[in-house]
Order: C-alpha cells, then structure tokens, then sequence
C-alpha cells in the first residue's frame, strides 16, 4: 500500500479534492463540537518530532490525535533531546520512530526535511513546516476557513502581508488556493522579503493575476482577506529590514476602517505587532476562528492517512 504522506499543497490537483476534504472535516467538527465519543484510531500512535517551537501546531496535531482515540510519542524539543543532539542523521531517526509510531509529524528548520524523511518513513510522514519552504497543514486549515465564512474560494481576492520570503504559510497557500477560479492575488511586502521567484512563477503558470505592492493602501478597499504574517525573524538577520516591516505594515482599527465589512482577517499567529489587539473584537478578525479550525483539520487528515475510510486522493 502507497504510504500518503503530505509534505506539500502541490500534492492536491483540484479544487475538488481539497473541497471533498473540507467535507469530511465538517462533519468531524460537527461530531467534535456535539463532543461525540469517537476513537477510531484507538491503538495508533502519532510520533511528534519538533525541531522548531510550535504551540498551535503540534498541540493540535497532538489533541486531534487524542480525541481520535489514539496516543502520542513526542519530543518537546526533538534537536536538542532527540538524538540529533548527538549527531544523529534525520533520516535515521525516522527511521527508527517509524518502527514505534502510526505516523510522524515532523516540524525542521530545514527546507525539504520534510520531503527527505519522506523517502525513507516506513509511516506516513506529515509536515508541520519544513524552513523557509512549506507548511501544508496550515494552508488546509486556513483555506478551510476561508471556504467556511465565504462559502466559497473562487474570485475572491486575497493579499498577503509582511514577510513573504520565509513565511511557509503563504507558499503553501499560493500552490493551493490558484486552484479555484477568479483569485486575484496581492503581495505586499519591502522588496527584501518579496515571494521568491519559485512561487512568483507559480502563480504566473496557474494563470493567477497578482502584483506586488509596497503598501495595503494599493488595494485596502477591494480585498476579500487579508492574511498578514509575522517577521520570521528566526531565519533573518537583519535589524534594519526587521526595524523597517515593524513600522509599516501593522493592522489596527484606523487601517481597519477603509477595508471591507465583510473583509476575512487572518494570520497564522503567532502575532507580534503586525495587528493591533484593540483589532481582536472586530467581528472581521479572524485569527483565533482560523486556529482552532488547525484541530478539525488536523483529525481529518489524521483519520485519512491512518484509516481507508476517505475519499481524499493523497498523491505522494
Ligand atoms: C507559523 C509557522 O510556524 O510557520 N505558525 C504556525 O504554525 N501557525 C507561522 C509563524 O511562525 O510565523
């Protein structure tokens, strides 16, 4: 049998698949929030290996795997005490977890981790954010909140704020969300943290209008959501671009005021300044809606690799 890992939103070829399976997360959130007692994965167990801090992230990942009846290994810190801290190779190490575990969340600060570990996992291998590269779990879950407040994807209009070079949520939501009609895309970013050319490119070959701006003003009044991202300032050195995004890219009820009502607010968190807390009551913000949206997905995807029951088409 095909082991469905999924370390990339470029694994999804339509907007069919992903939509059949945003409706198999609906109806384990609708069985999550009437708190039905369901533990189909009784007996598996999910091996977390982080090797970057998360708290939405693995948590969730950690409490869908819980609520399905199943157990978790973890590491709460797996390169400093894994045995990466003595050298030992990544592959290795999934190798062995794999004899232990169901399936491997993995979180590494190196870009295509993810796709490595994949090649030598005898389980499922999940990416919880590979470096600079993707996040495709956090795309699902983002695109699953927008298809819940619109009702839809298609010709909506989307702009993406603040660091889009190192910001994996936003390169795995542009290999995703092209694939519904009428996106317009906008990315507004100071030039040192533009979308590298990989996804510029990718846009450009899906067909997605989209243009690069130095400020939200250029297109505050025509957006549907806007999905604002932290300074990845882990990956980043230096201060004066940090200094630079910190004051002009910031969310707060002045910038609020010219947008649309109905406008989507979101942001993977965490949050530093780029949006204001005095925002959080707008009925607009979306942010903390989007997170706990992360523990519905995260139990369909589970239930979908460990389990036949689905009609999602993993390609691997
Ligand atoms: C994001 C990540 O780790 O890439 N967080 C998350 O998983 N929700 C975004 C971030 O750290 O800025």
């Amino acid at each position: 049998m095909r082991l469905k890992h999924f370390i990339s939103t470029k694994q999804f070829a339509n907007k069919s698949d992903v939509e059949t399976f945003f409706k198999e997360t609906a109806v384990v959130e609708k069985r999550a929030r009437e708190r039905l007692q369901n533990t189909p994965l009784s007996g598996k167990i999910l091996a977390s290996l982080f090797y970057e801090p998360s708290t939405r992230t693995r948590f969730s990942f950690e409490a869908a795997m819980m609520k399905l009846g199943g157990g978790v290994i973890s590491t709460e810190n797996a390169a400093q005490f894994s045995s990466a801290a003595k050298g030992e190779t990544l592959e290795d190490t999934v190798r062995v977890v794999g004899g232990f575990a169901d399936a491997i969340v993995l979180r590494h600060p190196e870009e295509g981790a993810s796709g490595r570990a994949a090649r030598v996992a005898c389980v499922p291998v999940v990416s919880a954010g590979d470096g600079a590269g993707e996040h495709p779990t956090q795309a699902l879950l983002d695109a699953y909140t927008i298809y819940k407040r619109f009702g839809r994807i298609d010709n909506l209009s989307i702009a993406f704020m603040g660091d889009l070079l190192y910001g994996r949520t936003v390169h795995s939501l542009i290999y995703l969300l092209p694939l519904w009609r009428g996106m317009r895309f906008y990315c507004i970013s100071p030039t040192q943290l533009g979308l590298p050319k990989i996804y510029r490119e990718h846009l450009a070959a899906s067909g997605t209008p989209f243009k690069e701006l130095s400020s939200l003003a250029q297109c505050s009044k025509e957006i549907d959501v806007l999905y604002v991202t932290r300074i990845q300032t882990e990956r980043f050195t230096s201060e004066k671009t940090n200094a630079i995004i910190k004051n002009s890219y910031r969310v707060d009820t002045e910038v609020l005021a010219d947008m649309k009502k109905d406008l989507l607010l979101m942001h993977p968190l965490p949050r530093l300044d780029e949006i204001s807390q005095e925002v959080d009551d707008d009925p607009r913000a979306g942010y903390f809606v989007q997170a706990e949206n992360g523990l519905y997905i995260r139990m369909a995807l589970l239930l979908s690799i460990l389990e036949e029951k689905t009609n999602v088409t993993w390609r691997y």
